[in-house]
C-alpha cells in the first residue's frame, strides 16, 4: 500500500504524529504533504521537532487566506502531487481547510480516502469545521470513529456502517507517549515559576470566540469575576489568530492573566496535566483534559466532543459572565475519577492494519 497523509494544522501535526511514526517503522510506503495551512515556527515546525517526524515530502507553504481561497490553493497543489505520485490511498484527520481539500482531491482523482476523527458533530454550521467535517465523512471510503456516539451520529446520517470502523482518537497514542517524554524533558513549571494545582490554563481561538471584539472583551470580563471568587491566575499561551484580534480590537489583558507565546507540546501537556482547570474553546485540549483527569470549562456553547460531557470532565459555560462563574465553582468540587472515554492508546495501529487488510482484499 502506498499512503499519502495530509497535514496541515497544529492539531493534525500533533494528532496524526503516532500514525506516522507507526508507518515508518512498519515500513509502509508512505508520503506527507504538508499544506502549510499553519506555518510559524511554534505551530509548525516545532512539532516536527520534538516528535521526531520526518520532513514532510512536501510542502505547499499555503499560508494564510479566507476560506475559499486557501482550501482552492490547497486542492490545485494536492491534485498535482496525487497524479505525481498516484497513491493507494489519502489519509486525512479531523476538520480543517487542510482535511477538505485532502479529501477534495483525492475523490475526484478516485483515490481511496481514510478519514481519522469521523463522525463528530457539533449541529452549528457557522463553525467552518462542522462544514468540513460533514463533507469529509461523506466523501470518505474508511471512516474512523473515535467512540460509539461518533459512530452513531455516522449511522444516522445514513453512511454504511461497513465504512466505518470505532478506532479510538490518536489524541491518545500521541498524549500517551509524549506525557512520559515530558516529565522527564519539560521544566516549564519552573521557569514560568508556577506550582502544581496552582494556576488555570486557558487557550481560546474559535472564530467566533475571538473574531468579535465584544465576544473577546466578554471572555476577559467573565475571567475577572472567576479570578475575584477564586484568586488563581490564568496562564495563557496565545494562539496566533487570538493574539493578531487583541492587538486589532486593543484589548487591555487583566494582571491575572498572563499571556505567553503558543508552546510546544511537551511543555503544554505538562501545564495541562498539572493545571487546577482548564478553560479552552479547542477540540483537542477538550479531549486532552479528559483523559489527563483535569476538569475543564469549555468557552462554548456546543461541542462535538459530547464524550467529555457524559463522564463529566468538561462542562459547557458558554460566554456568559455567570455561567462561567458557576461552571468554575462546579469544576473546582468535582470528583476525577472519571473513564476516559476517547480509547486505549493503540489507534494509530489498529487503523493502520485495518487499512493495509482492506486494500490487500
Ligand atoms: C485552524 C482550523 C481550526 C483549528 C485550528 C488549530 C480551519 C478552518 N480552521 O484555525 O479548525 O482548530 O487551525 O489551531 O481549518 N496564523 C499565524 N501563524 C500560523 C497560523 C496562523 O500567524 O502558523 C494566524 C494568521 O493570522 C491567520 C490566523 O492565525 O490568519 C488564522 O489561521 P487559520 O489557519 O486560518 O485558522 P486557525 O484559526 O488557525
Ligand atoms: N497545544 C500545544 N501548544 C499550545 C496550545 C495547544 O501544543 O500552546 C496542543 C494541545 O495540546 C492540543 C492541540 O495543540 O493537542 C490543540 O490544538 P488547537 O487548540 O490549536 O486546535 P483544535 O484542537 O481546537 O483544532
Amino acid at each position: 500500500m502506498k499512503l499519502c497523509i495530509v497535514v496541515g494544522t497544529r492539531p493534525d501535526i500533533i494528532k496524526l504524529s503516532p500514525v506516522i511514526r507507526y508507518v515508518s517503522e512498519n515500513n509502509i510506503d508512505f508520503f506527507v504533504i504538508h499544506t502549510g495551512q499553519h506555518y510559524s515556527y511554534n505551530m509548525d515546525k516545532l512539532f516536527f521537532e520534538e516528535l521526531g517526524l520526518p520532513q514532510p515530502k512536501y510542502n505547499l507553504g499555503i499560508g494564510s487566506k479566507n476560506h475559499g481561497e486557501m482550501t482552492g490553493v490547497m486542492l490545485i497543489g494536492i491534485e498535482k502531487i496525487l497524479l505525481e505520485e498516484n497513491p493507494d490511498m489519502v489519509l486525512v484527520l479531523g476538520d480543517t481547510n487542510s482535511t477538505l481539500a485532502g479529501v477534495l482531491a483525492a475523490t475526484k482523482l478516485h483515490i481511496k480516502v481514510a478519514h481519522l476523527e469521523s463522525g463528530l458533530r457539533s449541529y452549528d454550521k457557522k463553525m467552518p469545521e462542522e462544514i468540513n467535517r460533514i463533507v469529509a465523512d461523506h466523501l470518505s471510503d474508511y471512516l474512523f470513529a473515535p467512540t460509539s456516539i461518533s459512530y452513531g451520529n455516522l449511522i444516522g446520517e445514513g453512511l454504511s456502517r461497513e465504512k466505518i470502523m470505532i478506532s479510538g482518537n490518536t489524541i491518545v497514542d500521541a498524549l500517551i507517549k509524549n506525557l512520559e517524554i515530558s516529565n522527564d524533558k519539560s521544566k516549564i513549571l519552573e521557569q514560568l515559576s508556577l506550582k502544581p494545582k496552582d494556576y488555570f490554563l486557558l487557550t481560546i481561538h474559535r472564530p467566533e470566540n475571538v473574531d468579535d471584539k465584544d465576544l473577546l472583551q466578554t471572555i476577559f470580563e467573565s475571567l475577572e469575576l472567576v479570578y475575584n471568587e477564586h484568586k488563581i491566575r490564568f496562564l495563557f499561551p496565545v494562539h496566533p489568530r487570538t493574539k493578531k484580534n487583541i492587538e486589532k480590537f486593543n484589548l487591555k489583558i487583566p494582571y491575572f492573566v498572563k499571556m505567553i507565546d503558543p508552546l510546544g507540546y511537551l511543555d503544554f501537556i505538562q501545564l495541562q496535566n498539572h493545571a487546577r482547570l482548564v478553560f479552552t474553546d479547542s477540540g483537542g485540549i477538550q479531549e486532552e483534559s479528559c483523559i489527563l483527569k483535569v476538569p475543564c470549562v469549555i468557552l462554548r456553547d456546543h461541542t462535538e466532543r459530547v464524550e467529555a460531557l457524559e463522564v463529566g470532565s468538561s462542562i459547557l459555560a458558554g460566554l456568559n459572565k455567570e455561567k462561567i462563574l458557576e461552571a468554575t465553582s462546579k469544576m473546582l468540587t468535582i470528583n476525577n475519577s472519571w473513564e476516559n472515554p476517547f480509547g486505549d492508546g493503540n489507534s494509530s495501529m489498529k487503523i493502520i492494519k485495518y487499512l493495509i487488510n482492506k486494500v490487500n482484499n
